[in-house]
């Protein structure tokens, strides 16, 4: 599209999980709408927005740090709208602007929707009677948007919506091969160490017709590979259909090559689902499967709602229906109350699993969660030494089992050039990288390749 001097720029930058990005994307569909374009370059916006993440104090403070810096483009360019979004903004709310008062909008992940509106209307409107500094007098206040309450320096969206999918807005998508896919929003499982309940809202389905036909509209522009995202996928609900019956139309009635799924919750994995997974040509053989701890006792202090034996079982269960299932999962170390013992317990459930990779964190309390209330009665230097003990043990299992790949053929879909420019890089469907330097494949297209080896968490194939 031809630059022309009314069209506005948006600058975005995304932290935090698969549904962020998503919803960075789904940013720009909402902004693009509303006549602005996409930059790269932060000096030219006029809006830059930070879509936050608050699952960990440590994010948090880098991402606020990043924040105060992007505010210093305002001193070049005062005219800048500067916007604070997604589950972080949701979570600080007015702190935001009493800590950085050059934050001019703090917006939470259910009020996207009418965003642009509300920096038209309530932020670049004031420029006509020039730009006031923080503590001036507000300006008048024009026909206000349902959402957007003015404070002293600047505008809060922050109402939770327990109806807001999004439904009718399209995001716009950075990938031409692989979407993600929202089928629903918001968390009630209250997990007790986790925010996202509290920044993100109930549980929501989106409808299974207008998710089916996103992904035949997908489907059409190319795309050859979709993840459904939610926070626990297999509470999925949309009248009668619930999640196994959503994958099973989306593999007969779509045409999509490969659908993934993330994150599915332990208690709620039926065999129905399992099924699913092994029937369906295009469901891939992955499952992640946060196990959290390998403790009973530190489980249900978590709130999970599951044993560790019980976990066990399901994984067994889960290989045995699915031949060549991939399972990853995340896990804690030092929750409150977790002694070397429990610690002990989640390395043991590590080794009889053998996970194929882990997401591994040291607990990071939350205020507002049930275990802010709990004693963090593990010191840093010992969550440090449990974290670095996970993850050497999951290093070598993660390489044990790529290894155990060599010589057998697996079907890849080549996502990019390789890092180091010669070769590509390639994704199998258990969602494993593979690089391939011989034959001459091209990025979007499928490949049988043989792995010939494998350098930890890569594999190499060859045609
Ligand atoms: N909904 C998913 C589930 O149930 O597993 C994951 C959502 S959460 C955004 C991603 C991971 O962050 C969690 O699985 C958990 O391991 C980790 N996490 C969440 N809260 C945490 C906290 N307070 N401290 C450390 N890790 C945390
Ligand atoms: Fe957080 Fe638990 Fe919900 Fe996952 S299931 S988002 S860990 S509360
Ligand atoms: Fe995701 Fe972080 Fe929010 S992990 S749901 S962006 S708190």
């Amino acid at each position: 599209m031809q630059c022309t001097h009314r069209l506005k720029h948006l600058y975005i930058e995304t932290y935090g999980c698969q549904m962020n990005r998503l919803d960075s994307e789904l940013l720009c569909g909402i902004f693009e709408a509303a006549g602005y374009e996409r930059t790269q370059v932060r000096e030219v916006a006029d809006v830059i927005l930070v879509n936050t993440c608050g699952v960990r104090a440590h994010a948090e403070q880098r991402t606020l740090g990043r924040i105060s810096e992007l505010g210093g483009l305002k001193r070049n360019k005062p005219e800048l709208v500067l916007g604070v979004v997604g589950c972080m903004a949701q979570r600080l709310g007015e702190q935001i602007f009493e800590d950085h008062p050059y934050v001019d909008l703090v917006a939470g992940p259910d009020s996207y929707r009418g965003l642009p509106a509300l920096i038209e209307e309530q932020i670049t409107s004031r420029g006509a009677e020039g730009q006031r500094g923080r503590g001036d007098s507000p300006a008048p206040l024009l026909p206000c948007p349902p959402a957007g309450e003015r404070r002293s320096g600047g505008v809060e969206a922050l109402s939770l919506d327990p109806t807001e999918t999004y439904e009718g807005l399209a995001p716009r998508r950075e990938g031409t091969l692989k979407a993600w896919v929202a089928i629903m929003r918001g968390c009630n499982n209250f997990c007790s160490y986790c925010i996202v309940p509290y920044v993100r809202g109930r549980e929501r389905s989106r409808s299974a017709e207008a998710i089916l036909k996103e992904i035949q509209g997908l489907v059409g522009e190319g795309f050859q590979e979709v993840t459904l995202l939610g926070q626990n996928v297999n509470s999925y609900r949309d009248g009668d259909t619930e999640f196994a019956e959503l994958l099973r139309r989306i593999d007969r009635e779509t045409g999509i090559r490969r659908v993934r799924f993330t994150t599915s919750h332990p208690k709620e994995l039926s065999d129905d689902v399992l099924r699913a997974i092994a029937e369906g040509a295009s469901i891939c053989e992955h499952l992640h499967l946060p196990l959290q701890s390998g403790s009973s006792k530190i489980l249900k202090r978590m709130h999970r709602g599951y044993t560790a034996d019980a976990y066990i079982q399901w994984v067994e269960r889960a290989r045995a229906m699915i031949p060549g299932l991939s399972v990853t999962t995340d896990v804690i170390a030092g929750f409150p109350g977790e002694t070397d013992e429990d610690f002990e317990q989640t390395l043991e459930v590590m080794r009889r699993i053998r996970f194929d990779d882990a997401f591994t964190y040291r607990y990071s309390p939350r205020e507002g969660t049930k275990a802010f209330e709990m004693p963090d009665d593990v010191s840093d230097a010992e969550k440090q030494r449990r974290l670095q003990a996970m993850i050497a043990l999951q290093r070598t299992i993660t390489g044990e089992r790529n290894r155990a790949l060599i010589g057998t053929k697996v079907e890849i879909l080549v996502e990019a050039p390789s890092k180091r420019g010669e070769g590509v890089l390639g994704r199998t469907r258990t969602d494993k990288p593979v690089v391939v330097y011989d034959g001459k494949l091209e990025v979007g297209g499928w490949a049988m390749v043989e792995i010939v080896g494998s350098t930890g968490a890569t594999l190499v194939g060859r045609v």
